[in-house]
């Protein structure tokens, strides 16, 4: 970075080889420490922190100095005294002996240490988030989301991809989530929706015959938080017409392999992995498989086809399966085994059976004495079982019990503060899953394409579709499909899903409208920015990476977000609050 009015160098810059210079640097106060009259001070700016010396008997003002006042200070760079070099710095060989200080601005009083080893409630970090953003580690976050939209960014453009910026003020599209609404003035009582993503507008696009689309877009979706959502979120957004799901694949390849290079200095492994939606489910009990250790879920349902015990032979008579998987080595005290089964309960378990390997490989269980001989040397074969090691086994609705043991194979066998990347695609996901009331909802949205239509149609329940999505150790970085790009196939995908023609009409006329002007075929995906960078960061909750994020409750302490607003602006927009409602101090 060149030279501005306020300085000659960054701190970065101050080395041995510039002993015997006059240099001009600019930053913040990090430390002050008075020793005998003289003053030492840590400045630090974006590149990092050098020590400098201040006489206040030359220079006054040094007295003045507190933490976090922004300085600009002219001095000589000269080697440190020995026995004061600090080898952990890149400017720890060196100090500037300062000869001109200038106070840019001073600052009030701490809510926190600018250090990331100090323990802040998570409401101060995010009022005082400029403070908290000074902090090293969360410094090098909004580095590493910069540059990882960057590489996004350069990959698109490599590929020939046209950035196209969709609307923020759009009508209600369905894509699952509640929409976040905002209200007309010019004509009251009608909302615009915020979108919960391009979705409709890049395949708009494809009729408009862009053939290669990406945003890195806004996305807003009124649902509730956790530590991998937010009310508004950030997506890679792509589309491309006259392309596959191979396309697809193959681009997000080049575009995680180009971010991971960027943020983590290594190369990945092409091809990545592939499972389809029924592996998946089946060796890891979910969508989104952490590949990073092993006990794979396992069948044990015709082990037991003919067993005595009656919590797994009533299951299988009702067309449920028995399942389970080798924990392996854990701990196996009374206590801990009983938490599994209680928290299998929690997690939708009918129950759960435990089985710890003996010394002479016979199993300890509670329903051992339900068990023959032979299920029980089957159940050791099957999972591989060694002594000492823990297996689980639950009898339950094939989806209960995958989700179950997923679930509980996580838990125990996640490996913690492992950097290893498991990135991977899983593809053929159901068209549809049933909702409560006994009706099909999508699996990714009603735009995507089943392979088999006529399949779709007859048999919703079996029906596969184009989507896939994009897994990184067990998390969902993103989603995508081969659209429809036949009005005649959305139809009967609305009918699938109990849309009647009038409604879809009203909803989304104007984009089905669209498809009937020579629709490309096309295809796309959208990868969650702000989880990807948080994985990469090894930051467990997506708020780390996200400069100015929403609270639990949705909140923004920094501004008071969301907050009441004046009557008169209300009548405006033609709102008049409930009794109860509304602020009652403007
Ligand atoms: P989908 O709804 O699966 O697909 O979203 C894609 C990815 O966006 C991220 N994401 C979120 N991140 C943070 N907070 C949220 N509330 C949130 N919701 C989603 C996830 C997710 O995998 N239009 C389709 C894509 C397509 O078909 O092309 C879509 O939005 O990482
Ligand atoms: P119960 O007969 O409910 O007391 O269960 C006896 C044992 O079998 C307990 O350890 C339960 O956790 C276990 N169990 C009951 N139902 C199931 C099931 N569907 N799958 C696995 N274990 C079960």
């Amino acid at each position: 970075m060149p030279p501005t009015q306020y300085r000659t160098v960054h701190t970065v810059e101050v080395t041995e080889d510039r002993i015997g210079q006059t240099v001009t640097v600019a930053g913040w106060v990090q430390r002050r420490r008075d020793h005998g009259g003289i003053v030492f001070v840590d400045v630090r700016d974006a590149t990092g922190i050098v020590q400098v010396v201040l006489d206040p008997t030359e220079i006054p003002e040094a007295h003045r100095l507190r933490m976090e006042f922004c300085v600009s200070i002219t001095g000589e760079v000269r080697a440190r005294p020995e026995g004061t070099v600090n080898p952990d710095l890149a400017t720890g060989r060196v100090e500037i002996g300062a000869t001109g200080l200038e106070v840019l601005s001073p600052a009030d009083t701490l809510p926190f240490m600018i250090e990331d080893r100090v323990e802040v409630d998570e409401r101060t970090r995010l009022e005082f988030r400029y403070l908290d953003l000074r902090r090293p580690s969360m410094a090098a976050n909004v580095v590493a989301r910069s540059r990882a939209i960057a590489a996004m960014r350069r990959v698109m453009d490599r590929l020939g991809f046209l950035e196209v910026e969709t609307p923020t003020l759009i009508v209600s599209t369905p894509e699952g989530a509640r929409d976040l609404l905002v209200p007309s003035r010019l004509r009251p009582g009608t909302f615009y929706a915020l979108p919960q993503s391009p979705q409709l507008f890049k395949q708009l696009l494809m009729v408009a015959g862009v053939e290669r689309y990406y945003q890195v877009a806004k996305c807003y979706r009124d649902e509730d938080f956790r530590a991998d959502r937010q009310i508004e979120f950030s997506q890679l957004d792509l589309e491309g017409s006259f392309w596959g799901r191979e396309e697809v694949l193959e681009t997000l390849e080049e575009i995680v392999v180009e971010v991971v290079r960027e943020l983590r200095g290594v190369e990945l492994e092409r091809p990545f992995l592939r499972l389809t939606w029924q592996e998946a489910m089946d060796r890891y009990g979910t969508d989104k498989p952490d590949t990073r250790f092993g006990m794979e879920i396992v069948d044990l349902s015709d082990v037991f086809a003919e067993t005595e015990f009656r919590a797994f032979s009533a299951t299988l008579d009702a067309g449920g399966v028995v399942r389970g998987f080798n924990a392996g080595g854990q701990e196996t005290s009374r206590s801990r085994l009983d938490g599994l089964v209680e928290r299998a309960r929690e997690l939708g378990a009918k129950g759960l059976v435990w089985m710890v390997v003996q010394p002479d490989a016979t199993l300890r269980s509670p329903v051992a004495k339900f068990l023959s001989d032979d299920e029980l040397a089957a159940v050791v074969e099957r999972l591989d079982a060694r002594p000492g090691d823990l297996l689980l086994v639950a009898a339950d609705e094939w989806r209960t019990a995958a989700s179950v043991l997923g679930q509980l194979r996580v838990e125990l066998g996640r490996p913690a503060g492992h950097r290893e990347l498991a990135p991977l695609f899983v593809i053929d996901f159901p068209t549809f899953e049933p909702t409560e009331d006994g009706g099909w909802a999508p699996s990714h949205h009603p735009f995507t394409a089943p392979v088999d239509v006529d399949q779709m149609a007859s048999d919703p329940e079996h029906s596969i579709s184009w989507a896939y999505d994009l897994v990184l150790n067990g998390a969902e970085l993103g989603s995508g499909s081969v659209r429809i790009h036949d009005p005649e196939v959305q139809a009967k995908v609305f009918d699938v899903l109990g849309i009647e023609p009038e409604e879809a009409e009203r909803r989304f006329g104007w984009f089905l409208r669209g498809l009937r002007y020579g629709t490309p075929p096309h295809a796309g995906f959208a990868i969650g920015i702000d989880r990807f960078v948080s994985i990469l960061r090894d930051e467990p909750n997506i708020r780390q990476v996200i400069p100015f994020p929403k609270t639990q409750t949705g909140a923004d302490p920094l501004t008071g977000a969301p907050s009441a607003v004046a009557d008169t602006h209300l009548a405006e927009l033609g709102i008049m609050l409930r009794p109860g409602l509304g602020a009652d101090d403007r």
